[in-house]
């Protein structure tokens, strides 16, 4: 009987080793899935330099960085990005940027982007005006004229003449560019005669909406499954441990 009763124990303690070793094993999963590779992030790029945080912040505002990633993950043109630096924003005459409505920000921001990849020796041959995401360059609204000679990029929309002030990121299919001063597009900063009032600013909150809805990442349901499976390990093992101490007195 005594006999017996050893062989139960070390039966069942060589089980538990067991367990807890395949349990290890098991727990460790979870964490090694690998990170998807997507869509170059321009807000990341635009981030580490530390001089583009009012740009960031409009193209959030704007939901302008939801359309780059999906064109950037589905495009063979490429893009073309002219970010003014905080200073650029600091220079505009104050209360500008608060001054234009939903639509008019959207439209700055999108001037500031070309659908198209151009190498700073490709600024050589383009043709003017060149088109940007604001839309249609041919109607006289918005206009981006580029000149190049050399090292000098310089940029005239009609309002605003800057140039090239520095290459912030370039691999061949997005190019960020510095520019020294917000571009200011006709459509929008041209002096006019008073016009009608303009039409009322969209609502900002369906837009907040949206990106709530947008699918989070299945983090939730992996962390319920590990906390089952830990949670189960430590039932067996608990009943395995009763059995032990129990049959070892
Ligand atoms: C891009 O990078 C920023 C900052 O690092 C991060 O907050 C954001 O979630 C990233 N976006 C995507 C789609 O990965
Ligand atoms: C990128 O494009 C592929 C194929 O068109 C698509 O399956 C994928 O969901 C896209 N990814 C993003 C982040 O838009
Ligand atoms: C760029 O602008 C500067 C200053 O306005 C001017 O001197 C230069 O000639 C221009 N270069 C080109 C290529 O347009
Ligand atoms: C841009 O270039 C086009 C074509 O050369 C020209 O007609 C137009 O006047 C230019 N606009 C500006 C603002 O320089
Ligand atoms: C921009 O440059 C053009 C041509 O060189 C000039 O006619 C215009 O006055 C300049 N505009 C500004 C705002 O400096």
């Amino acid at each position: 009987m005594m006999i017996m009763k050893q062989h139960l124990i070390f039966t069942l303690s060589f089980l538990l080793l067991f367990f807890l070793h395949c349990s290890r094993i098991l727990a460790q999963a979870p964490a090694q899935a690998p990170a998807p590779s997507g869509p170059t992030n321009v807000t990341k790029i635009l981030e580490k330099s530390g001089q583009f945080t009012i740009f960031i912040r409009l193209l959030k505002a704007t939901q302008v960085t939801n359309q780059l990633l999906g064109q950037l993950n589905n495009t063979n043109n490429g893009m073309t990005i002219f970010a003014p630096t905080d200073n650029a924003f600091s220079s505009l005459k104050s209360g500008t940027l608060n001054s234009l409505n939903d639509e008019q920000q959207v439209e700055l921001v999108q001037f500031h982007i070309v659908p198209m990849y151009l190498s700073t020796s490709q600024f050589q041959t383009v043709s003017n005006p060149l088109r940007t995401q604001a839309g249609d360059s041919g109607d006289g609204k918005f206009p981006l004229n580029i000149t190049s000679s050399g090292n000098t990029v310089n940029i005239t929309t009609g309002l605003t003449n800057t140039s090239v002030s520095g290459t912030i990121y370039t691999d061949g299919q997005l190019a960020v560019y510095q520019v020294d001063q917000v571009l200011q597009p006709l459509q929008i900063f041209a002096p006019r005669p008073p016009a009608p009032a303009p039409a009322p600013a969209k609502s900002k909150k369906k837009k907040a909406a949206a990106v709530a809805d947008s699918p989070d990442d299945n983090t939730p349901t992996e962390n319920s499954k590990a906390v089952s499976l830990i949670t189960m390990q430590n039932v067996v093992l608990f009943g395995i441990s009763a059995i032990v101490i129990t049959l070892s007195l």
